[in-house]
């Protein structure tokens, strides 16, 4: 019987997951709550044939170099920008991720970050908690901005992108949007009005961040776009921490060129203690959640432990970003 392929797990997921992984493989899993460093992945790949990743771990050329063996990367994720995919795809290894099962996990925390900041719900938590409410009512405190039948614009119309413009349309918002591609469908079904940078910044409510960090992408809302919001308008990143320029954000929500902002993702992550934005009370922050429903997290397991055994085996990855491998290999 023909030994079975090694594989390592850079973190401990939900146990179905990996006891399906154990079943096909020869597995290791990462024990620590600390990430691997790069050295330690390296030495951990090299006699391994898969490897399952998060967005924590650098999936780079020195860490393809080091697994010489490596058949199939399955990223625990639907963002890849911590893998090198074209990297990947030049050595003809597939790399698996996990579209289709995160998408309404995370457009339902963006929504909750967009009424939260929307309505202070953060800032009146830390005040109730603080002994502070010592009036029952007045009828000019804890003012927020509405949110019903206002201009959601979102930005980057893919799946997570739509779910949250479909959360809109329960709330009768007016919906725009900019994307890469236009989408006609979702414009019929939904009723969205495609509209170019400029004017999505400039008409909506709430500016809604779901592009993926890339290279264009970075800082993609910096200065010039902060300051072409509306002062009553609240942003909210559920994307890559990156894609927004922290400095210029602090100084949009400081100085008050726009209202508020939801974040689930900060620049850099964790958010260190002393970071100029947990100063301000006219921002929420959730440590990069978007996914972290019972339901998803589960169904995300499974799919990144299914890719894995695909790929071990050979057989066409159940969720593959680089399809384009299967066809420099059969040419
Ligand atoms: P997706 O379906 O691939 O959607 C991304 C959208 O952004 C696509 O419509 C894409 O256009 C568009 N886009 C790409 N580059 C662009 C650019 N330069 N300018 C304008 N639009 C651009 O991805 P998704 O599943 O919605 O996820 C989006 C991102 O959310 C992920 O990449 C990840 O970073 C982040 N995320 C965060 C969490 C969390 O826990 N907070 C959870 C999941 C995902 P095309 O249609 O032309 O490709
Ligand atoms: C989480 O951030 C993901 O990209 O799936």
């Amino acid at each position: 019987m023909n030994a079975k392929p090694r594989v390592f797990v850079t973190r401990r997921i939900m146990q179905e997951a990996l006891d399906f992984i154990d079943q096909h493989s020869d597995m290791e899993v990462w024990p620590d709550e600390e990430p691997p460093s790069p050295e330690e992945l390296r030495t951990k790949v090299a006699d391994a044939e898969g490897v399952l990743t998060n967005i924590m771990d650098r999936v780079d050329a020195p860490l393809l170099d080091a697994g010489t063996g490596m058949r199939v990367v399955s990223q625990l994720a639907v963002g890849l920008d911590n893998v090198d995919v074209a990297e990947a795809t030049r050595r003809g290894i597939p790399v698996g991720y996990t579209p289709g099962v995160l998408a309404k996990a995370t457009a339902d925390v963006g929504f909750a970050l967009l009424m939260s900041a929307a309505r202070r719900i953060g800032e009146s938590d830390r005040w109730v908690r603080d002994g502070q409410w010592t009036l029952a009512f007045h009828p000019l405190r804890w003012l927020g901005v509405d949110i019903h039948e206002k201009t959601l614009g979102i930005v980057g119309l893919g799946q997570i992108g739509l779910e949250m413009a479909r959360r809109g349309r329960g709330f009768d918002m007016r919906i725009i949007y900019h994307s890469r591609t236009r989408r006609p469908e979702a414009e019929a079904e939904y009723g969205l009005e495609y509209v170019d940078l400029p004017t999505l910044l400039a008409e909506a409510d709430f500016v809604s961040l779901h592009v993926p960090l890339t290279p264009e992408t970075r800082h993609y809302i910096g200065e010039a776009e902060l300051r072409q919001m509306k002062e009553t308008a609240v942003l909210v990143n559920v994307a890559r921490g990156p894609v927004v320029d922290a400095a210029a954000l602090y100084k949009a929500l400081k100085e008050g060129w726009i209202y508020a902002a939801g974040l689930d993702v900060t620049d850099p992550e964790p958010i260190p203690a002393d970071d100029p934005l947990l100063t301000l009370d006219n921002v929420v922050i959730s440590p990069h959640v978007g996914s972290a429903s019972l339901v998803s997290r589960g169904a995300m397991c499974m799919l990144a432990a299914r890719n894995l055994v695909a790929g071990l085996e050979g057989k066409p990855l159940v969720r593959c970003a680089n399809p384009e491998v299967y066809e420099t290999r059969s040419s």
